[in-house]
């Protein structure tokens, strides 16, 4: 007991896609702000994973492409009207291992910290960089770290209840290392499903220090995908970086 041993990059698609959709609903906001930042495409999803984004921004007329680890996930998006017509890369998006120049890059949902360190991240920078087309941009949203939430280091929490079932989450957190390991159940009658997820949470100044490293600069930073002013205390955070 206790053990991460065999945790890939992989292993949160393969273990929730079955769920996801019925997890995660869509999100029209997101999906609005990345077309306007799109402008004529083509645009790159890291993490694409069921096309929960990729599909809607594919229908407002755009060229999509994406890459995630997890072939499960992509199974999903491949059984979906349109799924076939987007090219999707199996692999780790830290190394962005596709031809091509975007004006838009973007990764959704708090999967940029899906990259377990900071070297990782700041190599996912650097690659992103140089897939960018003249006056691309990259957009990463997370939610902003907030320590407090963890007593003792442990935090358990009721991230969704409904009729059907309630999604819960019991983490341990690493403050060294800037990790939280996690398992995300969901609880119906039809018994317990269960998702391993590891993150490498990163503030948004060190998001600012990567990019900067990588000649990037810092154009906008919302708490939401409508564009809401980021503060002290918001809860998620949207960069959009653009060349220096
Ligand atoms: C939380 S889901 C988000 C999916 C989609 N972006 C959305 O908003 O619905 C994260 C996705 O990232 C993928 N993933 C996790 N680590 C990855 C890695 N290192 N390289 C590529 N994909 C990865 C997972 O398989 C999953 O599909």
């Amino acid at each position: 007991m206790g053990s991460w041993e065999g945790y890939d990059p992989a292993t949160y698609g393969d273990q929730v896609a079955d769920v996801y959709d019925r997890m995660y609903g869509p999100d029209d906001e997101a999906v609005a702000c990345l077309t306007d930042l799109a402008g004529a495409g083509p645009v790159l999803e890291l993490g694409i994973g069921t096309g929960r984004l990729a599909l809607p921004l594919a229908d407002e007329g755009l060229e999509v492409h994406g890459i995630d680890a997890s072939q499960d996930m992509v199974d999903q998006l491949r059984s979906k009207p349109g799924g076939d017509r987007i090219p999707v890369a199996i692999g780790d998006f830290a190394d962005v291992e596709i031809d091509g120049r975007f004006s838009l890059v973007f990764v959704a949902f708090n999967a940029f910290f899906v990259l377990l360190d900071v070297e990782t991240q700041q190599r996912c920078f650097a690659n992103v960089a140089a897939h960018l087309a003249p006056g691309g941009r990259f957009v990463v949203r997370t939610f902003v770290p907030d320590t407090s939430r963890f007593e003792r280091d442990q935090h358990l929490e009721v991230q969704a209840v409904a009729v059907d079932g309630a999604r819960l989450s019991a983490s341990r957190h690493d403050p060294e290392n800037q990790r939280v390991d996690s398992l995300i159940m969901w609880v119906s009658n039809a018994g317990v499903l269960t998702w391993p997820a590891r993150l490498r949470y990163s503030y948004p100044d060190e998001l600012d220090e990567m990019a900067a490293a990588a000649g990037l600069r810092l154009e906008h930073r919302w708490s939401g995908w409508a564009r809401e002013p980021f503060e002290d205390d918001s809860a998620h955070q949207v960069s959009v970086y653009g060349r220096a």
